[in-house]
Order: C-alpha cells, then sequence, then structure tokens
C-alpha cells in the first residue's frame, strides 16, 4: 500500500483533492521519500486546471509525529546535508494552490512543519501541535524555529521549541497558530466545506492572497505593500475579475474559470 493516498475528486468534487499520509504503523512519520512523494503529488495537482484546493491529512492518531527517527538516528551531518529534504521543502513552498492541513491527533516536529508549510491548519479539538526535537537532542530543521516564531511570536516559541511540550488544539487556535478547531469526527467534512469556499472562489486571486499573504512573512511592511499593490493590478487583467464584479452589478453568483 502506498505511503501516499490521494483522493481526486474528493467528496464528488473535481475542485477539491486530498492527500492522506499512511504509515500509521509509525504515526505517520516523514521519510525523505515520502516527502518526494507529497511534492511530486503536489506538483502534478498544480497542472490540473480543474483543482483549485489542496487538502493534507493523516489518520485520526496522527497528521505525522515528525520525521522518521528511525531513518535518522544514525545518520552524519554530511548525510544530511546531501538529503534532498531541503530542496523539497522548497518545492513544496513553490505550491501556487491553496494547501489546507486537516490535523487530528500529533502533528510534532517536521510533522508540525508540514503543518505550518500548508497555508491554514484546520485541526481536530484532540489534536496536539509541538516542536519536541529537543527531547531527542536536536533541533527543529524545517522551519520549527522560523514559521513558528513569526506565527505565536518570540516567548511562546521559545518555550515550546525548548522544553517540547504540545500545545492543544485549543492552545494553537488561541495563539494563532491555526485558523479553526472542529470536533475530531467532523476534521474531514468541516475540512471540505472551507476547500469548497475556497474553489468557488476566482483561482487567480486565491494564488495573488496566497503570494501577497507568504510575502509578509519576508518583507518590509513597506516592499509588501508595494508586492500586494501589483498583485491587486494584476487581477486586472483576469476575466474573473471582470466576471466577479460583474456578477455582483447584475445581481448573480459569479462563474470563475482560472483566467
Ligand atoms: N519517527 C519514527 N517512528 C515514530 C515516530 C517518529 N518521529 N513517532 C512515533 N514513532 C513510532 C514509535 O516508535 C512507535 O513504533 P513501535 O510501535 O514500533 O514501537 C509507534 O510510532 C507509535 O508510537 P508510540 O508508541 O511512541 O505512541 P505514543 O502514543 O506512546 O506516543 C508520541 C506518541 C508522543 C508522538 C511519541 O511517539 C513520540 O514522542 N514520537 C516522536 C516525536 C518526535 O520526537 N518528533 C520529532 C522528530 S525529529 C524531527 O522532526 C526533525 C525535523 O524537524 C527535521
Amino acid at each position: 500500500m502506498s505511503e501516499l493516498i490521494t483522493t481526486h475528486p474528493f467528496n464528488n468534487d473535481l475542485r477539491v483533492a486530498l492527500l492522506k499520509l499512511n504509515r500509521p504503523k509509525v504515526l505517520n512519520a516523514l521519510t525523505t521519500d515520502l516527502l518526494q512523494e507529497i511534492v511530486s503529488e503536489l506538483q502534478r495537482l498544480e497542472e490540473l486546471p480543474e483543482v483549485r484546493c489542496i487538502i493534507i491529512t493523516g489518520d485520526d492518531r496522527a497528521f505525522a509525529a515528525g520525521a522518521d527517527i528511525m531513518k535518522m538516528a544514525e545518520s552524519t551531518a554530511m548525510d544530511q546535508l546531501n538529503d534532498k529534504r531541503l530542496r523539497l521543502w522548497k518545492e513544496f513552498a513553490m505550491i501556487t494552490k491553496p494547501i489546507i492541513a486537516a490535523v487530528n491527533g500529533f502533528a510534532l516536529g517536521g510533522g508540525h512543519e508540514l503543518s505550518m508549510a500548508c497555508d491554514f491548519v484546520i485541526a481536530g479539538d484532540t489534536a496536539k501541535f509541538g516542536q519536541p526535537e529537543i527531547n531527542i537532542g536536536t533541533t527543529p530543521g524545517a522551519g520549527g524555529t522560523q514559521r513558528l516564531t513569526r506565527a505565536i511570536g518570540k516567548s511562546k516559541a521559545m518555550m515550546l521549541a525548548l522544553t517540547g511540550e504540545m500545545l492543544t488544539a485549543r492552545e494553537a487556535l488561541a495563539c494563532n497558530l491555526i485558523a479553526k478547531v472542529v470536533p475530531e469526527v467532523a476534521l474531514l467534512q468541516e475540512t471540505f466545506e472551507v476547500a469548497k469556499k475556497i474553489a468557488d472562489k476566482s483561482p487567480i486571486a486565491a494564488k495573488l492572497i496566497k503570494d501577497s499573504i507568504n510575502k509578509s512573512q519576508e518583507m518590509s511592511l513597506r516592499d509588501g505593500i508595494e508586492y500586494e499593490r501589483r498583485n491587486f493590478y494584476l487581477t486586472f487583467a483576469s476575466a474573473d475579475q471582470k466576471e466577479g464584479m460583474n456578477a455582483f452589478l447584475e445581481k448573480r453568483s459569479p462563474e470563475y474559470k482560472g483566467n
């Protein structure tokens, strides 16, 4: 059985695809091969015009409990340096379609970093989030100290990464690490409802919003506002912008074609 299961269309909706991590015996621990599969699948979906939103999930017990410790335990610094993971994470970040992490159970270490690399997180109410690398004598290595600090601030990020403690879903929501908490059993349905809302919108606008918000994490406010303005101007080259505004004026629902 494959370590990554794609369901597309998801819930009979061609616009939504679901990627499910499938290494349940090791709580979906991430190997380089699994990360490669995720990235390859995202790249394939990126090229399918009908796909407008992608959900990544795990199972009830774990979204992903981190990088695979079994594979890492005896590795050397040079093994790590030469591993293609860093390139894969960069390729992950180049996907322009919205990606939602639907998290039940543990999202720890590299698994938590995977959820943070997605555009936002919806969690079941029993989910747990953390960067426990310090418990095994190492540090986060795929954005854990950087994205986490930007998301929740230095003090809380320090406490989490230095103690290895986990946040509950409610705590993660309270500090803006995640976007929404839903009952554990309803996670995929609730996430699908959100994905559908995104899929109803202009894919061009969605792509540009994702780009502008991601830039806000890397740019000064002044440069970010300039950047955002150019993306705003760009929408006026799209048929979707004309459709959206005309539909509003004609008091009908817009039909976006993504051009
Ligand atoms: N890698 C490999 N195997 C893992 C794993 C991981 N990250 N996490 C869990 N497993 C395996 C366990 O070894 C166990 O396997 P066996 O049944 O063969 O013994 C199985 O999954 C179930 O795990 P537990 O029995 O430990 O389940 P639990 O409910 O008692 O505990 C847990 C759950 C608290 C998540 C615990 O498994 C745990 O602490 N896991 C490790 C979490 C961690 O340290 N993650 C960070 C990894 S380093 C990293 O990610 C680096 C990076 O960012 C680049």
